[in-house]
């Protein structure tokens, strides 16, 4: 298998179908274990490297800055004009009442050490990981622009506005008039257990001619099959230490979806993971799901989905389960 690429939206950039996340990379637990520490990180760049995939995801706040740095020693041993490299801003990463949002001071500041800590000149997409009420939208279109006219950013993304499909249209409205750099990517959650944008914000999304692209497309681990009606999370899993994912997935109706997603695999010879990727990978406003695959066997397991082709009638039966 090797993955394709597609076109990210309407820009003239393309990207692999399946994106990487690396949300988990270096990111310590309540007992002050890292997660995916260095050496794991780097397997898992090589794994999704070596199945031909191109578009990492990570953010300036990940593991508190160690994903950007495993990955921007992984990328000194190769071409990082291979790579789209996509990073985000929001969330504190100093303590300092500056050191958060969308404010200029904190965009400037974090967008510099985001390439410092990647060891590159520029990244191909950066997202505001949130809306800032705090900081008014043309103060941060009017930066963010900045960034683009001097090369340390090519492409804008907003990352998980939903359901506030007006924020995005607000701030490229504002990018429109005054001519500066919109969104052309969002990165909402969108997985076959959560439509919460079908409708108003995809609506928004194809009219603004914004690409989709969809994090916790497993629903955090849910649609690969590995969690019991009625039984304990398995051990080692991201159920068994989080009680929010436990809560908001291990549901009766979600439940009941995976089970016309089980059975849609069945069909196609495939997991339940692959084909709740592939109904994302068909999706005609998609442009990559991020899988966030944990192991390099979860990933290849996974990047396989790029071969899976589903029917209408497939991808009908999946978008009606829930
Ligand atoms: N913009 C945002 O606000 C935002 C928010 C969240 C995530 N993201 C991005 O989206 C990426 C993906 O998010 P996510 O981690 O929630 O995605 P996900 O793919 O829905 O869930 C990943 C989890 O699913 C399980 N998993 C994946 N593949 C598996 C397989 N083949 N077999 C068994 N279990 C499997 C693993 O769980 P276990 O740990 O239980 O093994 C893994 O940690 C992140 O890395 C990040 O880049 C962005």
């Amino acid at each position: 298998m090797a993955l394709d690429s597609v076109p990210l939206g309407r820009t003239g950039l393309r990207v692999s179908e399946v994106a990487f996340g690396t949300w988990r990379f270096g990111r310590e637990n309540d007992e002050g274990d890292v997660e995916v520490g260095r050496e794991r990180a780097h397997a898992l760049l090589d794994a999704y490297a070596d199945a031909g995939g191109r578009f990492i995801d990570t953010a300036d706040m990940y593991g508190a800055g160690r994903a950007e740095r495993y990955i921007g020693e992984w990328l000194a041993e190769r071409d990082r004009e291979d790579f789209v490299v996509a990073s985000k801003i929001y969330w504190p990463t100093r303590d300092d009442p500056n050191g958060r949002g969308l404010n200029r001071k904190h965009l400037r500041h974090n967008v510099d050490e985001i390439l410092e800590r990647l060891g590159t000149d520029y990244v191909d997409l950066l997202y505001v990981h949130r809306w800032d009420d705090e900081t008014p939208a043309r103060e941060f279109m009017r930066t963010l622009d900045g960034f683009v006219r001097d090369g340390k950013v090519n492409y804008l993304g907003a990352s998980t506005f939903e359901p506030n499909a007006w924020k995005v249209a607000k701030a490229n409205e504002i990018a429109r008039r005054e001519g500066y750099e919109p969104f052309t990517v969002a990165q909402p959650r969108y997985n076959a257990v959560n439509r919460e944008i079908e409708g108003n914000y995809l609506d928004m999304c194809r009219d603004y001619d914004v690409g989709v692209v969809p994090w916790s497309p497993l629903a955090g681990g849910f649609l690969t099959g590995k969690y019991t009606r009625g039984e304990e999370p398995p051990e080692g899993t991201r159920g068994a230490t989080d009680q929010q994912f436990v809560d908001s997935y291990l549901t009766p109706e979600n439940f009941d979806a995976l089970e016309e997603i089980e059975a849609v695999a069945r069909d196609v010879g495939a997991t339940p993971a692959q084909v709740s990727l592939a109904w994302l990978t068909h999706h005609d406003q998609v442009v990559a799901p991020i899988t966030g695959a944990r192991t390099p066997e979860q990933l290849r397991e996974n990047l396989d989905a790029a071969d899976i082709e589903l029917t209408t009638e497939q991808f009908q039966r999946i978008a009606d389960a829930k």
